[in-house]
């Protein structure tokens, strides 16, 4: 915090209104307007461009160069140094684990892989074409109704006990959630095998036959799944807090979070990447599908372009290429037609006016879904592998609010609808 202020000067009003300004330890300083309301005023902010809702020790990312670090750690040392689970216990406890401490979390998030029997039999309730995500939203929610032990959001144990639940169940359903769509029988989880492994196992494996799993694939997974560990507060990260902040189960606040995601503004890009590439179909169609995405009358989108933050390289897409890359060369696919038109999509796109101008770069969803589909991972499955990432994300940030002080959110309007009127009655309309 510093003694810095800001002084609004409004018309008609002759006293200035000062306002507090805080400073964090990295990025923009945040002028306090909490003061503004007992002045009868307050600020007006659609889709949260310049406000900051709340104070977070968690992630920093400097859109403008195109930084992102977990805990003050790079997130290209992340990916090329770490794993998944090592940085869920460091996006979780704020340091970087111990060999021992490290062991023992791993332990404890594999003891709590596999999801009450119960649960199993909600998914004969959905038909069999359900999109995954449709699932997920239902079955994160419906924890809460079996995990009872770890419902007291002021007691510390449980929300510990909750976290692990989450980061080791998410896996499990999700398999489930598109086994359900094969019909083919789910998995148990098998705890000799790491998170990565244990999650392609129950996604691909079968009762008959010990699973196979590629130690390329399984280390590419880990990758997705660190890549997208957290943002900080995007929209599925704020639903989870703002659903948290009411004192809701952290089951429900997760499936809140899986809600927000789902949409092709965020996580569901990755899945409208690979749609959009199919329906481009060949590299001469490019052009047509890229003055699309130029015209202010076509609502068409180029997916995987663009973001709130970043107006440069996001350093995830950066990662992500160049995992893809590897992938694609250990497995030997050279010529894949679809990964052609990404290239050629992103070198048109780099070097066209309107995209230089908008500070449009291809963000972490272009690549991932070319990675993912390399694995085998089928499209629908791609925004809910995105959610398993995510996950440690959401919980971290819902415990950091939940264990500091906290007020419900609860936003304002500039209201524009009619002023009071008087009621008529059917007859007289
Ligand atoms: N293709 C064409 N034009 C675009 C695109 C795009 N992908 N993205 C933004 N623009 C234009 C937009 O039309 C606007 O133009 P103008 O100033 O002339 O009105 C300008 O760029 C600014 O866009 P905006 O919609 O005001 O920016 P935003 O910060 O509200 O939206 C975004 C960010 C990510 C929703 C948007 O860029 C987008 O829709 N991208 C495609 C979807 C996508 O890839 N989403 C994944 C985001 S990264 C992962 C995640 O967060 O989950």
């Amino acid at each position: 915090m510093s003694d810095k202020k800001a002084t609004l000067k409004i018309d008609g009003i002759d006293e200035a209104i000062e306002l507090p300004i805080h400073s964090g330890t990295l990025g923009p300083d945040v002028v306090d307007v909490g003061g503004l309301t007992a002045r009868g005023m307050f600020t007006y902010d659609p889709g949260f461009v310049s406000t900051a809702a709340c104070e977070s020790q968690i992630t920093f990312i400097d859109g403008g160069k195109g930084i992102l670090l977990h805990r003050g750690y790079p997130i290209e040392q992340l990916a090329e140094e770490s794993d998944y689970l090592e940085t869920c216990y460091l996006l979780l406890y704020g340091e970087l684990p111990s060999r021992e401490q490290k062991e023992e979390f791993v332990s404890t998030v594999h003891k709590h892989t596999m999801v009450n029997e119960q649960l199993r039999t909600f998914f004969n309730g959905f038909r069999r074409d359900a999109h995954p995500m449709a699932i997920m939203c239902g079955v994160v929610g419906a924890l809460s109704a079996f995990y009872h032990d770890s419902l007291e959001i002021s007691d510390e144990q449980h929300r510990q006990v909750a976290a692990f639940r989450l980061i080791a169940k998410m896996p499990t359903l999700a398999a489930m959630s598109y086994k359900y769509s094969t019909g083919g029988p789910f998995m148990y989880p098998d705890n000799s095998l790491n998170y990565a492994e244990n999650f392609l196992h129950m996604m691909f494996g079968n009762p008959c036959e010990p699973s196979n799993i590629s130690p390329v694939l399984a280390k590419a997974m880990d990758r997705v799944f660190l890549l997208h560990a957290d943002h900080e507060q995007n929209a599925s990260t704020s639903t989870v807090r703002l659903a948290g902040s009411s004192g809701a189960n952290p089951f429900a606040c997760i499936a809140a979070g899986i809600a927000a995601l789902w949409g092709p503004s965020h996580g569901g890009a990755n899945e409208a990447v690979l749609e959009m590439l199919e329906e481009i179909g060949d590299i001469s169609h490019i052009d047509s599908f890229v003055a699309r995405a130029k015209d202010k009358d076509d609502p068409f989108r180029l997916m995987g372009f663009g973001h709130r933050v970043y107006k440069n390289f996001d350093p995830r897409a950066k990662v992500m290429k160049q995992a893809a890359d590897e992938v694609l060369a250990e497995l030997g696919i050279e010529n894949d037609p679809l990964l052609d038109i990404a290239k050629r999509l992103e070198e048109i796109a780099l070097h066209d006016d309107y995209f230089i101008e908008k500070k449009l770069y291809p963000n972490v969803d272009f690549y991932s879904g070319i990675i993912l589909k390399a694995i085998g991972i089928p499209t629908s499955m791609f925004t809910v592998i995105f959610a398993v990432g995510r996950t440690v994300g959401w919980i971290a940030h819902w415990n950091e609010m939940i264990s500091g002080s906290y007020r419900i959110g609860r936003p304002r309007q500039l209201y524009t609808g009619y002023t009071q009127r008087d009621f008529v009655t059917v007859d007289e309309r």
